[in-house]
């Protein structure tokens, strides 16, 4: 051994001793103590730590220990114990270099405790709801031996056939990109490596949200200015938080998959925006590029995938089976395969998983007697931020709040549906214990005789989807359907409704028609629960349809037969007490649209930060060779930033501190904002700018800022917002970020529709 190498050793194992005595690992610490031991590793060693294997899939337990002792798995994903993980880690210490194993799991919206979808916080716009939510759920996975989340998902989608949709914030970049940077934090806290946080995986780079026609998987067409100004800043944003990881989308951009996409991964996320942390594939990506048409075979792939810079390769094989001969042909370098093992070792580093491997598994003693016991949920969080997300979209007659004392009689298929309540990717939540609408109405009331319930209707009687549910869910399928006709469960709901002073109508979507590849054709409501609502109307009593789904739906018919319409999303373990709270107004409701809702799904995409175009369609002034459908109403049925409260408010015109903004400047715009109603309440005042005249068409508005504020009855508060030369830059013709003089409109509302305006000049 040569003097140098010897002193590498001593360094290491001092670094190592140092590390399990202190949990503060420094940044040159961690470069010194990951080269020591990269130098330390065989080529076998190495790819093992490239492999992140699916518990549950093709490898028994018993095969994945062998595997891990063998120094041949470097982390796994979907085990969700500390005695799951356990002997897994107790594998990792047998093996010859003691690496420590991470264990990844999908922790999206909630662990044991499921907090509403992440469409649904963001429909909260409320930072600090989002969060608790982000905080609670980290340290309930991490109390069950969770390194990593596969998560914030912050695909900007503004297709709602995709039901993946139901999984991101919304359409909007900039709400999008504040939601992430609040997850990341909220998730990783002062440091990943704390025992009651966990490293965030951002997904899916890049622009997975917009792949075409909404159909799950597709492909991606995009210039590279729109990809720049909407697409890409809430993955930077994450990136600008810490995220110490970053999972790769599954689609191709412009032609090239982003699993094989060099000039995504080395020179926009590492060169440009300087991430430093590990990338994963998603699930079975790097096979996948067969089936894209640009490898023709797994070992052209893993050439591709490991040269484009994805260091882990998600449950398939490619790495570990042709890592080594393309090595040895010298189709690939040491240096490829090195810049990988250095990330993942520095993730685990990082993770606080070298200082101690069961950081976050403990000790056999300390493990919990029962998983899911119920002291271990945080039902007071998940109720209070629940409560937060619901949207009121409409309320006629002033419907709502319900009465306490009044008589409810409680219809529709998801009226006492506990699973679907925990809604898309709910991990480790038990429906068991989710509080359905039923359960929540009850709890509310002094007399619960007084809510009667009637399903009415099945979800629904479509072929189609009935094969697509049960082919993941038979189960679910066989309990939701009631053999009897159509006509026989209306009867019964009519029967119910006959004797009530109001009707509610839970109706919406199973959550697994929100999905991962569960896109949709149509967004209405299945026509059994059209005819259900149709029916409730015809009796004439107050109908208030509460909504659970997981994507703007279609539901212009139903909301003009409607008093009342609530979007709940799929509101979580608490969501049944949270719908009441709202319902009768013990919370008065706050919630604001993150995504547009279109008419029919003709119209989509439809969002409201579209470009400038030369012939728009004029409001009142309908007419040939203006953009429009002659054959429907033209704009959404609700706008983006929409939401009602029990109470109203006003708002002032807006002033600005100044008509021209120098460059280094700031305007200040101010508006004052009034509860003119009679009940406390919150809301969102939004500001979007225009760009008047610039040397591309730009949006006709885009969200720039927004506040959310509580406002007594007769309350009012004059709200500032600046505005700085940063808000006017966008990425013009070369893509560079820049803002141009000339004229800029200030647009203020309570939702991107309706504002009041003032201009300015950028000098
Ligand atoms: C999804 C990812 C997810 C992964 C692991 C994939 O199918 O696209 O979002 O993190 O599975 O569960």
């Amino acid at each position: 051994m040569n003097k140098l190498c010897l002193l590498g050793v001593v360094v290491g194992l001092a670094l190592q001793t140092a590390y399990a005595d202190s949990p503060s690992q420094g940044p040159q610490n961690k470069d010194a103590f990951v080269a020591d031991l990269l130098a330390r590793m065989t080529l076998d060693e190495k790819i093992g730590q490239l492999r992140l294997i699916a518990i549950g899939g093709e490898m028994t337990h018993q095969r994945i220990e062998a595997e891990i002792a063998a120094g041949r798995i470097g982390g796994t994903f979907n085990s969700v114990t500390r005695a799951d993980n356990r002997p897994m880690q107790d594998a990792a210490q047998r093996s010859r270099l003691k690496i420590p194993m991470f264990f990844a799991y999908d922790v999206i919206h909630g662990h044991r405790t499921q907090f509403p979808i992440s469409l649904g916080l963001a429909a909260s716009w409320d930072m600090d709801a989002i969060a608790l939510s982000a905080r609670t759920s980290t340290a309930e996975a991490a109390a069950d031996g969770i390194d990593m989340t596969f998560g914030p998902m912050v695909d900007i989608s503004r297709d709602p056939r995709w039901g993946r949709i139901s999984e991101g914030f919304g359409e909007d970049t900039h709400l999008v990109s504040k939601i992430a940077r609040v997850m990341v934090e909220n998730i990783q806290g002062p440091s990943p490596a704390n025992p009651d946080r966990m490293m965030a995986s951002a997904k899916h780079f890049a622009l997975y949200g917009a792949i075409e026609g909404g159909r799950d998987y597709n492909t991606v067409d995009m210039s590279p200015q729109r990809m720049f100004q909407d697409y890409l800043p809430p993955y930077r944003a994450t990136v600008d938080a810490g995220a110490g990881g970053m999972m790769v989308a599954l689609n191709s951009i412009n032609g090239v998959p982003a699993t094989s996409n060099t000039w995504l991964m080395q020179d926009v996320l590492r060169k440009q925006w300087g991430f430093k942390g590990v990338t994963i594939s998603d699930h079975g990506a790097i096979h996948e590029l067969i089936k894209h048409g640009v490898a023709s075979d797994d070992r052209e792939g893993a050439k591709l995938a490991i040269k484009a810079g994805i260091d882990m390769s998600m449950n398939d094989q490619a790495y570990g089976e042709h890592l080594p001969g393309l090595l040895k042909s010298g189709q690939i370098s040491q240096a490829d395969i090195d810049n990988a093992v250095r990330e993942v070792l520095g993730a685990k580093y990082d993770m606080g998983l070298f200082a101690n491997p069961y950081l976050r598994i403990g000790k056999a003693q300390d493990d919990p007697a029962d998983v899911n016991a119920e002291s271990r949920l945080h039902r007071a969080e998940a109720r209070d931020v629940a409560r937060r997300t619901l949207v009121l979209l409409k309320n006629q007659k002033q419907t709502l709040p319900l009465k306490k004392d009044a008589r409810i009689a409680l219809i529709g298929p998801l009226a006492d549906a506990p699973d679907d309540m925990l809604g898309s990717w709910s991990a480790a939540g038990v429906a068991t214990q989710s509080v359905t609408l039923l359960n929540g109405l009850r709890n509310a009331v002094a007399d619960p005789a007084k809510v009667t319930y009637a399903k009415g209707a099945n979800l629904t009687d479509d072929r189609a989807t009935l094969d697509f549910i049960a082919h993941f869910n038979p189960e679910h399928v066989k309990q939701a359907i009631d053999p009897r006709s159509g006509q026989a469960l209306i009867d019964e709901a009519l029967a119910a409704a006959r004797d009530a002073d109001v009707i509610v109508a839970a109706v919406g979507e199973w959550r697994g028609m929100t999905h991962e590849s569960a896109s949709r054709v149509a967004l209405d409501l299945p026509r059994t629960q059209q005819a259900l609502i149709t029916a409730l109307r015809a009796t004439g009593k107050p109908l208030v349809m509460v909504l659970m789904n997981g994507r703007p739906l279609t539901i212009g018919e139903q909301q003009r037969q409607a008093d009342a319409v609530l979007e709940t999303w799929y509101s979580g373990t608490e969501g049944g007490n949270a719908i009441a709270d709202v319902l009768f107004g013990d919370y008065n409701p706050s919630g604001k649209l993150p995504v547009t809702f279109p008419r029919s799904v003709g119209q989509v995409p439809l969002y409201y930060s579209h470009l400038s175009i030369g012939r728009p369609f004029t409001p009142g002034h309908p007419g040939n060779y203006s953009s429009q459908y002659f054959d429907s109403e033209q704009g959404p049925l609700y706008p983006f930033g929409y939401g009602l409260s029990y109470t109203d408010f006003s708002l002032s015109d807006v002033s600005l501190s100044s008509k021209r903004l120098s460059r280094d400047g700031k305007v200040t715009a101010s508006i004052n904002v009034r509860n003119v109603g009679k009940v406390a309440g919150e809301t969102v005042v939004q500001l979007y700018l225009r760009d008047v005249a610039a040397s591309m068409a730009r949006p006709v508005k885009e969200l720039k800022h927004f506040r959310k504020v509580m406002l007594k009855p007769g309350e009012s508060q004059t709200l500032t917002f600046d505005i700085v030369e940063g808000d006017l830059k966008f990425y013009n013709q070369q893509l560079v970020r820049a803002a141009e003089a000339g004229q800029f409109t200030v647009m203020i509302g309570l939702d991107s529709q309706d504002v009041k305006e003032a201009t300015f000049e950028l000098l």
